[in-house]
């Protein structure tokens, strides 16, 4: 096949080294980017006089109509050609002739694909955000549901302290939440035009690139065009943040499973969001939750796949770079995806209260109160905790619950004990007495809703 870079070389290049490549099939998705850019970049080429306003105004409505070409389906991307840069600028000239040929003055693919990517990824980053947030929405609102529905919060898997189930929801709403602001921040940083850098050494033509940049949304421009051109920080950022993003959906995805099980039974997925097996009539599992736990090893891959490619790299630009978007496009993918799938899933569980307070019932899980009672009446806190731990074999001998437990078998262990125990024991009393900032008491769960709503609504 014939190249556009055809020169150098004197014979074709292999069919197979053409498709190795290629990678038109993974950069096809940024034609927008890549149109806006050198819409911007011819327009910036005429103001500075280096082509005329004519050939510019040529250039760019012949780029406005192959991006409606595109965006229609009037225009079908070429599976054989190099990259979606070539592609654009081959029916550009098809088009409109040999002014065609004079967009890519002042420029290389090297910054043209960096800006492309940053583009990309930036209006990605958004749309991942505006997802977070609707999964903060519903956290909230599952949260609001559950503000007094007891649950044992655990700790090494074993029964802890009881605590409200809405406390327990909104502390994955806490990770979300950074999640966005660790996604603003890599937006942020990523948010400088690389467009100009050219080739790496930048150019003998007075470009005007802070015009560029302005006009693509960037916030300015890099500062050095060899790191312009080859750095990928911005894509390893991203990664960083969708794979925690999936470590976040991964732990909350676990716990469903679990609470799912027939042995927990605190929550159940609604039939859109759980398969049968082909064998056992009575399965109902819940694959969704499962795949998102398994769908983050993939994004974990992604992270380590860009970190790999980058560690031996001599500057400037260098082929190995092309790989960066089959990395961070699957990320997104999926991250998106299981964002998708996720939150609906969530939104419409049903929380088995009951199931949830018995067990919250069986497991000593007020310990803690009871020895916090004798700390109260003048006990010191070692003593206490001993006389509970007696107190608490003695039951598990005698198949009891602590709140069953006669008082004068409390009063035999110690004298402090008095009626007034049973009322600082129950489990209401146990999460309600949990007054301090960020716990499990009702004034700071009503606190934590109203503070991820406004993060919801933000935009
Ligand atoms: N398709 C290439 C990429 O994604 C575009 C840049 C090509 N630059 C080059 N010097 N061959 O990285």
């Amino acid at each position: 096949m014939q190249k556009m870079w055809a020169g150098r070389s004197e014979s074709a290049t292999d069919k197979i080294a053409d498709d190795f490549n290629s990678s038109i099939a993974v950069d096809q998705r940024m034609f927008r980017e890549d149109i806006r850019g050198s819409m911007a970049h011819a327009a910036m080429l005429a103001a500075q006089g280096i082509i005329s306003q004519e050939d510019a105004d040529s250039i760019i409505d012949g780029l406005g109509g192959i991006l409606q070409d595109l965006e229609s389906g009037a225009l079908k991307i070429d599976p054989a050609a190099e990259d979606i840069h070539m592609f654009v600028e081959q029916i550009l000239t098809d088009r409109i002739g040999d002014t065609g040929k004079r967009v890519h003055t002042a420029r290389s693919r090297n910054d043209q694909v960096a800006v492309d990517v940053r583009m990309y990824l930036r209006r990605e980053s958004h749309e991942i955000t505006v997802k977070l947030r609707k999964l903060l929405g519903v956290i909230a609102e599952q949260a609001e549901k559950n503000v007094d529905t007891i649950v044992p919060g655990y700790t090494h898997l074993q029964r802890a302290q009881p605590i409200r189930f809405a406390h327990h929801l909104l502390a994955y709403a806490m990770m979300f939440a950074r999640d966005i602001d660790r996604i603003g921040d890599a937006v942020k940083r990523m948010n400088e035009s690389p467009l100009g850098a050219c080739a790496l050494a930048g150019t003998t033509y007075p470009t005007d690139r802070g015009m560029v940049a302005k006009a693509l949304g960037f916030d300015g421009v890099s500062r050095n065009s060899i790191d312009a051109v080859s750095d990928r920080d911005f894509c390893i950022e991203l990664l960083s943040a969708y794979a925690t993003v999936m470590m976040h959906l991964s732990r909350f995805s676990e716990e469903i499973i679990l609470w799912t099980s027939w042995e927990f039974r605190f929550m159940e997925l609604d039939d859109a969001y759980t398969t049968g097996s082909s064998i056992m009539p009575q399965k109902k599992n819940s694959d969704m939750a499962e795949l998102v736990r398994g769908k983050t090893a993939r994004v974990y891959g992604d992270l380590v796949a860009m970190l790999t490619i980058m560690k031996g790299l001599p500057l400037a630009y260098n082929k190995d770079l092309q790989e960066d978007k089959e990395m961070i496009f699957d990320a997104l993918d999926t991250v998106k995806m299981c964002l998708d799938v996720f939150t609906p899933m969530l939104e419409t569980a049903r929380v088995n209260c009951d199931r949830m307070y018995r067990a919250a019932q069986e497991g000593f899980i007020n310990a803690t109160d009871v020895a916090d009672y004798l700390v109260k009446k003048g006990v010191p806190f070692r003593t206490a905790y001993k006389i509970t731990g007696q107190l608490v074999a003695q039951c598990i001998r005698e198949g009891l619950v602590l709140e069953e437990v006669p008082i004068e078998t409390y009063r035999a262990m110690h004298e402090a004990f008095d009626e007034d125990l049973y009322e600082e024991i129950s489990l209401e009393a146990c999460v309600e007495k949990r007054t301090s900032e960020g716990g499990t008491g009702r004034a700071s769960v009503l606190e934590q809703i109203q503070y991820i709503k406004t993060l919801e609504e933000e935009q």
